[in-house]
């Protein structure tokens, strides 16, 4: 079942900072719809996503999932990282059940079919360590789904893989939110995988947090980055996060340039 989402009003400082990272944001998700969020370095992604993940609690504001207020984390609103963070001495399988297993209900018959769905059926005893960055993300997803999620929020899952695993997993993970009936967000900077997977992309602006705009993508899955269409929605959906946060600077390269060490003044 899927679920949605209201994120109502949110504003939030963190703790020693004079202005808001997030500022007004409001927000209403669909039952079994995919977002997209895209937005300059350091503009409050991810910050969003762990608010929806129950991680963090915005200073103002709330977010409902089925019109309940998200306070903790939960197996049903499960987030996946840009690592896949699994434990080394440990198989692909006994990866995938982890979640099942905290929760006292080991299911083989699921993690086969887990398995199966993200294509390792036939690696579910192999070590996680000699599994490719491509493959260990699948294992990562088997988990997220084990304990039957009703939203999946993903974090830049894709970006350390090289672009023919990132477009194949983005295809298969747009694919198994809709057949497993999930609502998705993803966070993301890269233009081509929003439009690949998402329904909406919303863009964000920094200095405050806030959804500056939306664009609907009205494309059949799987979609054809090919396409004469394809090309369209992107260069549509470039032209509008140029038009309107275009002028941002990534935080990450306004950063000043580091001190030399002190050991190095010295030396001068
Ligand atoms: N725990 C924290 N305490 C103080 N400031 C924080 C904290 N976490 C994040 N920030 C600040 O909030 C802002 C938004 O950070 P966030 O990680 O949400 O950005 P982002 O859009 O996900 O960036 P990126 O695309 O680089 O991942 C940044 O200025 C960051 O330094
Ligand atoms: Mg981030």
């Amino acid at each position: 079942m899927s679920a949605n989402i209201s994120i109502d009003y949110i504003t939030h400082t963190f703790k020693g900072q004079s202005s808001p990272t997030l500022k007004d944001i409001e927000l209403q998700i669909t039952p079994g719809e995919k977002i997209a969020l895209i937005g300059r370095s350091g503009c409050g992604k991810s910050t969003l996503l762990h608010m929806l993940a129950g991680l963090l609690m915005p200073s103002e504001g709330c977010v409902r999932i089925h019109g309940h207020q998200v306070s903790k984390p939960s197996a049903k609103w499960n987030m996946m990282f840009q690592k896949p963070s699994l434990y080394p001495w440990m198989n692909v399988r006994q990866n995938a059940e982890l979640g099942l297993v905290f929760a006292g209900q080991r299911d083989n018959t699921k993690i086969d079919r887990l398995l199966d769905l993200v294509g390792l059926a036939d690696k579910a005893d192999t070590s996680v360590q000699s599994l490719s960055g491509g493959q260990q993300q699948r294992v990562a997803l088997a988990r997220s789904l084990a304990t039957s999620p009703e939203v999946l929020l993903l974090d830049e899952p894709f970006s350390a893989l090289d672009a023919f695993t990132r477009a194949s997993l983005q295809d298969e993970v747009a694919d198994i939110a809709s057949r497993e009936d999930l609502t998705m967000v993803i966070v993301t900077h890269d233009i081509d995988e929003a439009v690949a997977m998402a329904d909406r992309v919303l863009i964000m602006s920094a200095n405050p947090g806030r959804i500056v705009g939306e664009m609907t993508v009205g494309l059949p899955y799987p979609r054809n980055r090919a396409a004469h269409e394809f090309s369209l929605q992107r260069e549509a959906l470039m032209n509008q996060f140029e038009s309107l946060v275009g002028d941002e600077t990534d935080e990450a390269s306004q950063e000043p340039e580091q001190d030399p060490a002190p050991s190095a003044q010295k030396a001068a």
